[in-house]
């Protein structure tokens, strides 16, 4: 089936000129390598798809207590020494209810300066990934490995890393999202604890075992814009993102 107008715009809005549909099954097994799908499986169905679907939930005050004693004490956070260098915390964004949570790297210059993930270029990329599967920023949840930018966009240290992912991990344990998508290297290694090359990550259905939850990798949004050729490889990670979403939806797994 042809692509249609809007599933075009998309495309090109992420930077993806061609699709060549591919008629490989997806696997629904951890750990099995998962393919593109067909072209019909990746319209985006309001009517059908799981992201519209609304769970029922009810936050309770308990869970708005949480939320706020975590977002005051990530707030205040003298753990590391990015706290001397930060205009402030960058927390994270989004649907608390979310089905799919997307974790980052760091903030960068304008994350650091707005206070919200993903804002620059990359954020902006980042936002039309995910229109390609028919799913909005406000429909997510956004955060990063660290709360606080790294001077010069370096990489996280390790011992920066440790004091901030407990935050991180409070965060996952109180959106209980059917999906973590790490965005790039750093975030899929640090998640994973393990130094396998993305490549070798990507295309795999991966468990964060801290809590239980179902994690796929893809290319950092900042990677693609300097390698605008891999573009197709995250298309096909975001297509079996959807379609994960769509199993647990259907109470396949999770
Ligand atoms: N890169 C990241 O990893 N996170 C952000 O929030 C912005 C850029």
């Amino acid at each position: 089936m042809p692509l249609t107008a809007r599933q075009q715009e998309y495309l090109k809005a992420m930077g993806v000129e061609v699709w060549v549909p591919r008629t490989a099954a997806l696997p629904v097994a951890a750990s099995e390598p998962h393919a593109a799908t067909t072209s019909e499986d990746m319209s985006p169905n309001p009517a059908t798809s799981p992201v519209n679907q609304t769970t029922p939930y009810s936050p309770g005050p308990l869970a708005t207590r949480d939320w706020d004693s975590l977002i005051s004490n990530v707030t205040s956070c003298t753990a590391c020494a990015l706290h001397s260098t930060r205009t402030q915390t960058v927390f994270g964004v989004g649907n608390r209810r979310a089905e799919l949570m997307l974790i980052g790297e760091a903030p960068g210059a304008e994350e650091d300066k707005q206070g919200e993930p993903f804002v620059g270029r990359a954020g902006q990329l980042l936002n039309n990934m995910l229109k390609a599967i028919g799913m909005t920023r406000e429909q997510v949840y956004i955060a990063n490995i660290l709360k606080c930018r790294p001077p010069n966009n370096r990489d996280p240290a390790p011992e920066e890393a440790a004091q901030c992912v407990p935050y991180l991990q409070q965060q996952i344990r109180l959106i209980q999202p059917k999906l973590i998508l790490a965005l790039g290297r750093i975030a899929a290694q640090r998640l994973l604890q393990c130094d396998t090359p993305l490549g070798k990550l990507r295309g795999h259905t991966h468990l964060y075992s801290e809590t239980n939850t179902p994690m796929v990798v893809t290319y950092h949004p900042a990677y693609l814009l300097r390698s605008p050729s891999e573009k197709r490889k995250a298309w096909e990670d975001l297509l079996y993102v959807k379609t994960r979403l769509q199993q647990a939806g259907d109470g396949a797994d999770n």
